[in-house]
């Protein structure tokens, strides 16, 4: 039997000046918010776009305070990487985690499993786990920042460097909004970042355990998330802002 072929990293064309523009402006962008807010949040999964905004921030001196949505679904490797993170940068990575309530209210309407029904479920979990977190973890923040870039997915055209998050009354900032996946892979190989163990296994993108699979050469970056929905509900909720 012939093994399929995942995703794997990909080659960039970006000259070394290229990149080393692209790095300072990236910089640069993080810089300016920094010194615009008193109370700015950094939002990492730990997978690579955030890795790279994590290199970039400590070494432009950014002043910001790292969290990470600890569903209590993550693969192993995913909770590794917050350690391996904070000792590679000195820097501490706050884990927001879901109230045991709601979780416990979700598992008896649902089952633990319960997402894999459809969208009202899986909205549900991601409500417990993700979205009330992240609410918690971003109360008293006037900006909040992602590693969200247009490239990734039809949802995500639209995105612009700097948005209003109507839900939570704060700024928002996409720094990597125009960064193609080439250009991250770029930055994280020239600047020896840490990389998230199942980038090497054909995961291109990387959310909890159970709702996100390998992909296969040519497909969508995004089609191992909850790929048993409909291509227009696979977000999980954390990025809308109406
Ligand atoms: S998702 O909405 O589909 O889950 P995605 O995995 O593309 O999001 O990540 C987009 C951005 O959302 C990340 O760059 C990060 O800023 C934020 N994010 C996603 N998952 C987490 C997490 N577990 N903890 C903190 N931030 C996260
Ligand atoms: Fe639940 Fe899956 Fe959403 Fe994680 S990604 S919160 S396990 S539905």
């Amino acid at each position: 039997m012939i093994a399929p072929e995942f995703w794997s990293i990909p080659a960039s064309n970006l000259t070394p000046t290229e990149l080393a523009e692209k790095s300072a402006a990236l910089k640069q962008r993080l810089l300016d918010i920094s010194s615009r807010f008193s109370d700015v949040r950094f939002a990492t999964s730990l997978a690579a776009e955030d890795m790279v905004i994590t290199d970039a921030l400590v070494k432009a001196h950014a002043k910001m305070k790292l969290f990470t949505l600890a569903t209590g679904r993550l693969h192993q490797e995913t909770e590794d990487m917050v350690k391996t993170t904070e000792d590679r940068y000195d820097v501490v990575i706050e884990k927001a985690y879901p109230n045991e309530d709601d979780v416990q209210a979700f598992i008896d309407q649902y089952g633990m499993n319960g997402f894999y029904d459809g969208e009202e479920s899986k909205n549900a979990c991601c409500g417990a786990r993700k979205i009330k977190p992240l609410n918690t973890a971003l109360l008293g923040a006037n900006a909040w920042i992602t590693g969200q870039r247009r490239e990734q997915s039809t949802t995500r055209t639209e995105l612009n460097l700097e948005e209003l998050d109507d839900v939570r009354g704060i700024a928002k900032f996409n720094p990597l909004f125009d960064w193609t996946e080439a250009d991250i892979w770029a930055y994280i190989q020239q600047e020896k970042v840490p990389i998230h163990p199942l980038h090497l296994k054909g995961y291109p993108s990387i959310g909890c355990d159970p709702c996100t699979r390998q992909v296969k050469k040519g497909e969508d970056i995004r089609a191992g998330r909850w790929w048993w929905l409909q291509s227009d509900s696979k977000e999980c909720g954390l990025h809308i802002n109406k």
